[in-house]
């Protein structure tokens, strides 16, 4: 098991490295991931951790160098070589994942794929990105809008409604918090 995974991990710091820059924090927000993957485990310990764990270091790969198109669809297509190279027997499955991964125009319809897209959003309120996406924001157009993004992966955390609700006072912490925020003009 943990040789596939260790070779998806190399693959995605080495896409980082290529790029040679990692505007988007994914070190960081991969870190909250594997944590979030254990966290789920404990409380739902059917779903495949492999499964979840590949996908977890291939659903975002498809971000460098960045590019127009929808990263999901470009991780999709780096994961499927990556996965057919390994000989991989549950390609399939990881590839469902990494493509459904944003809920949007491809919904997660596995066990594996709903614990990533739930763990994709759970983690960016645990970790500072809201803070760093309005702050980046905030100097170069002197506003930020990171509202939609919030209430957007709230609403991705449907699939475990308990869970959910043990973050719903960080996710009205933070909207308090960002809206302070914007308020102080420096
Ligand atoms: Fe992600």
């Amino acid at each position: 098991m943990e040789e596939i995974i260790n070779k998806s991990k190399e693959l995605f710091l080495k896409n980082i490295s290529d790029f040679d820059s990692d505007p988007f924090n994914l070190k960081s927000h991969i870190i909250e991931l594997e944590k979030w993957a254990l966290y789920m485990h404990k409380k739902y310990p059917d779903f495949d951790l492999e499964i979840v764990r590949l996908g977890i270091y291939l659903h975002d790969i498809g971000h460098y160098p960045l590019q127009d198109e929808d990263h999901a669809v470009i991780s999709e297509k780096k994961a499927r070589i990556f996965l057919e190279d390994e000989k991989y027997p549950k390609l399939d499955e990881v590839l469902h994942c990494v493509r459904s991964h944003r809920c949007k125009d491809v919904m997660p319809d596995s066990y594996e794929a709903k614990v990533l897209a739930f763990i994709d959003s759970a983690s960016h309120m645990t970790d500072s990105m809201y803070l760093d996406i309005a702050k980046k924001q905030k100097e170069v157009e002197g506003y930020y809008d990171v509202f939609g993004k919030i209430d957007r992966d709230f609403r991705d955390l449907a699939h475990f409604p308990e869970v959910k609700e043990e973050l719903k006072e960080l996710h009205d912490a933070w909207k308090i918090l960002l809206k302070a925020y914007n308020k102080i003009d420096i």
